[in-house]
């Protein structure tokens, strides 16, 4: 199948690589955001996400004259959908007491609807948003069929899992092999068609529906892997064992592979792909919603453990009450701007409700602001009145930070480290009092 022209919408971290790439290849593109000022932005040459190589490549696919912007879809050859799938923020479930969280699919329904007027026989619509089992032949199919076409015979319709890696979306859109799960084997062969075009991993076609339990497998054991982490970085805490050492032993195991402890887990994927599966059978997934709770509960761990590191094992109710705390990091992981559902801003925000007064300094979004959480104008700013600084997040910059010289940067003589990224002895030695996630007392 031949594709000329591109119609994508939605434009953030997924959708911008993409349609960069395709343009970067010949094909005309056309990509499509209902935020205007994104569509702006990205008009006058300048981006609104931070991912690294993508400022080249969107430069000259615009400069090609391939990439065109636009707030609504045009007739294409092919339509990618790749457009948010948060949970409600105001509405959960209920199963047997327990709530989960529900995915909001609205964006997708309109990208759908928004489809409609210019769909024509021959196309091709891929759905890429992470969604719930079901979503393609059960939402999407039926809302393009209002075109009057019948999906899988006049137009080919099929689901295709994103796997990339922030920080490295260029390389791995490329490289990650791509399942392709098509309504009918047709509809998963002429989405290979399409990404046939740039990827140069395995290409696997599939049926929609597998396609999308296959991405929602691969975050939801993620998930689990750092919730039994999590969880063990509080029993060592307990039994006066150094997780990080631990960890790395039991991984020696040839058939082991536990990922690492951390303040919590955070982005729009792993934090949330999972209760996807608890929506659709909450019967079936205890296992699932007992690890988003374990995880969830992690960053309530991190300011225990700050209260200890400020007041010894026997601290007061108000332990934290005008306390004054460098945060460092509001990420969700290391050197990316991403702050979705990120564990460091709960953290932050935990403190703030205990009365503790918090400076946030994140290097990849300094102007960021967030509900009732002070943003640090620089480093400095964070740490000049500082009684404790916390290390939230890997960003390179804080790990290559010498206790030395920040010991003559701020008053602060305790640090507690949420990311395993400082060496205790090197702080110990610089005169830090220092607390580590997941390292007992005892030890
Ligand atoms: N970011 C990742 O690393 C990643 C990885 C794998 C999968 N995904 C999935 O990809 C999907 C997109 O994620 P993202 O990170 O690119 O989101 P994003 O928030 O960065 O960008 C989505 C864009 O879609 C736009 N949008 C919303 N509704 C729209 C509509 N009806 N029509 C056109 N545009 C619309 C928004 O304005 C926004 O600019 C999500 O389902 C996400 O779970 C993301």
């Amino acid at each position: 199948m031949n594709f000329d022209k591109i119609c994508i919408l939605g434009l953030g971290y997924i959708g911008l690589p993409t349609a960069s790439t395709f343009a970067s290849k010949g094909v005309k593109v056309l990509g499509v955001d209902v935020d205007a000022q994104v569509v702006e932005t990205l008009r006058s040459g300048k981006l609104h996400i931070h991912e690294p190589g993508l400022r080249e490549m969107y430069k000259s696919a615009l400069e090609s004259g391939n990439f065109s912007l636009s707030t609504e879809p045009q007739a294409a050859d092919a339509f990618l959908i790749a457009v948010p799938t948060p949970f409600y923020d105001d509405r959960t479930g209920d199963y047997q007491g327990r709530s989960f969280k529900l995915a909001d699919m609205r964006a997708v329904s309109s990208a759908a609807e928004a489809i409609v007027p210019f769909l024509r026989k021959g196309n091709l619509v891929v759905l890429e948003s992470t969604s719930p089992p079901r979503t393609t032949v059960e939402l999407v199919a039926p809302i393009l069929a209002r075109s009057g076409l019948k999906p899988g015979r006049d137009f080919f319709l099929a689901y295709s899992p994103e796997r990339v890696l922030p920080g490295r979306i260029l390389r791995e859109l490329i490289e990650n092999a791509r399942v392709i799960g098509g309504i009918t084997p047709a509809s998963a062969q002429a989405g290979a068609d399409l990404y046939a075009m740039f990827v140069k991993g395995e290409i696997v076609q599939t049926d929609a529906t597998t396609a999308e339990m296959v991405k929602l497998m691969e975050n939801t054991y993620r998930d689990i892997n750092i919730a039994i982490a999590n969880e063990f970085s509080r029993l060592a805490d307990r039994f006066g064992v150094d997780i990080w050492e631990a960890v790395s032993l039991a991984n020696r195991h040839p058939r082991v592979k536990i990922l690492s402890p951390g303040p919590g887990v955070g982005g729009h994927c792993i934090s949330v792909d999972p209760w996807f599966f608890v929506e659709s059978a909450p019967e079936l997934s205890p296992l699932i919603s007992t690890a988003r709770r374990v995880n969830d509960a992690q960053p309530h761990y991190v300011v225990e453990l700050i209260k200890r590191a400020l007041c010894g094992s026997d601290f007061p109710q108000a332990a934290l009450k005008g306390k004054r705390i460098a945060a460092l990091g509001l990420a969700y992981k290391p050197d990316v701007d991403d702050l979705r559902e990120s564990p460091a801003i709960d953290v932050v925000r935990l403190l703030g409700q205990e009365g503790a007064q918090v400076k946030a300094w994140e290097p990849f979004k300094p102007d960021a602001r967030l509900q009732d959480i002070e943003m640090a104008a620089s480093l400095e700013d964070a740490l000049q009145a500082a009684e404790l600084v916390v290390l939230l997040v890997a960003h390179s910059e804080f790990l290559t930070i010498k206790p030395i010289e920040l010991a003559s940067r701020t008053g602060a003589r305790v640090v507690m480290d949420a990311v395993n990224g400082w060496k205790s002895a090197e702080w110990q030695d610089a005169g830090f009092r220092v607390v580590r996630l997941g390292v007992g007392t005892k030890h």
